[in-house]
């Protein structure tokens, strides 16, 4: 089975909530529209405008995904590999107070690389969610190709809501015209400082259902976001859309070192499959070595979980 035929199957099981959609009932109730192609696209999941899903990711789905050449920039194909760069840029520069998220595709191609998998090169702003901020940049992204060994364990665990293996992570390089020099030392350092001293964070719910975030808890929502990136880079193929969606339960853990150090439970949300994938990961942070992953599990499908409201 091709991948488009998947990505088709993905469509229309988010479309009829085929028997095996593990979606929760609400998250198909809350504010969807119908594009023209006729699937459904959802309003957004978070309460951060900038952090919204944009309908344009998910533009004609029903489209050649697979096509090469010059792609329309507000089209699901060229919006999917920039969002990939969007992870990689969180990985690498993201804290507790800065956070990249796509804002504009400005070009996007793609072209397929002789039996090895498929290499987009596009032309995109990201916005920092707290400066408020914007950074043009280009980059390339590689998507290997699927074997069809892969393939077809990837059609396998579809249903089961499984993810491919790491060696099928994107590769990412990126060249940005201005550096992304926006300077948050002071704020780190001091948040830092203040929660090595009393190491009792702990909350639940990031947003809440209603979308709010608590003040003073913005940080470690935005620290989730940038961990979540970690699994989001990793598990991106060219037939995902992922958004981080919520912090289910966060607890702070007892430092090590000089790392504050932290459990996540994270709810993510796949735009393509409508699926609310569930980890658990452990991390470390500080200012100065950023967020380092100690470990990332998939947890069992959620049939209770369900989104935020989008404010
Ligand atoms: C749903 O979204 C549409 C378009 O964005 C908006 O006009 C409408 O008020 C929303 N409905 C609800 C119930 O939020
Ligand atoms: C590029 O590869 C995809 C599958 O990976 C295939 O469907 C498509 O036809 C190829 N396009 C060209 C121009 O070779
Ligand atoms: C430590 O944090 C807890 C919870 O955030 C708070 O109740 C307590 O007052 C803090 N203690 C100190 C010494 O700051
Ligand atoms: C949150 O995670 C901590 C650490 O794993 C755990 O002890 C706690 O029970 C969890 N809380 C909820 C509400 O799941
Ligand atoms: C995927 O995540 C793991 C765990 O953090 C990391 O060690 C690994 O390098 C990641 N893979 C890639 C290709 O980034």
């Amino acid at each position: 089975m091709s991948l488009r035929i998947l990505m088709f199957l993905a469509v229309m099981s988010a479309v009829t909530g085929s028997p095996s959609s593990t979606v929760a009932p609400e998250a198909t109730s809350q504010n969807q529209t119908v594009n023209p192609t006729g699937a459904a696209v959802d309003g957004g999941v978070s309460p951060d405008s900038t952090n919204e899903i944009q309908e344009s990711d998910l533009n004609e789905p029903q489209e050649d995904e697979m096509e090469t050449g010059v792609l329309n920039p507000d089209h699901y194909p060229a919006r999917r590999a920039a969002r990939v760069v969007q992870h990689y840029l969180n990985t690498r520069y993201g804290s507790p107070y800065k956070v990249f998220h796509l804002d504009t595709v400005h070009s996007a191609t793609a072209e397929n690389v002789t039996d090895s998998g498929r290499k987009y090169q596009v032309e995109f702003s990201v916005k920092d969610m707290i400066s408020k901020k914007s950074v043009k940049s280009s980059a390339e992204v590689f998507f290997p190709k699927l074997d069809e060994a892969t393939e077809k364990q990837l059609q396998e665990l579809w249903y089961q809501q499984q993810r491919l293996q790491q060696q099928h992570t994107p590769v990412v390089t990126i060249s940005c015209q201005e550096p992304l020099a926006i300077d948050t030392k002071a704020q780190e350092e001091a948040w830092y400082q203040q929660n090595k001293v009393n190491q009792s964070l702990v909350s639940q719910n990031l947003p809440d259902s209603h979308g709010h975030i608590e003040p003073g808890m913005e940080p470690l929502w935005h620290l989730g976001i940038v961990a979540s990136s970690f699994i989001m880079l990793n598990q991106s193929t060219e037939n995902t859309l992922y958004n981080m969606a919520q912090v289910a339960n966060v607890t702070q853990l007892e430092t090590e070192n000089e790392q504050l150090k932290f459990e996540y439970d994270i709810l993510l949300h796949d735009m393509v499959s409508q699926e609310i994938p569930r980890w658990r990961m452990q991390f470390t942070w500080s200012p100065t070595e950023g967020v380092r992953v100690l470990q990332m599990q998939h947890l069992p499908k959620c049939h209770n979980c369900k989104l935020p409201e989008t404010n």
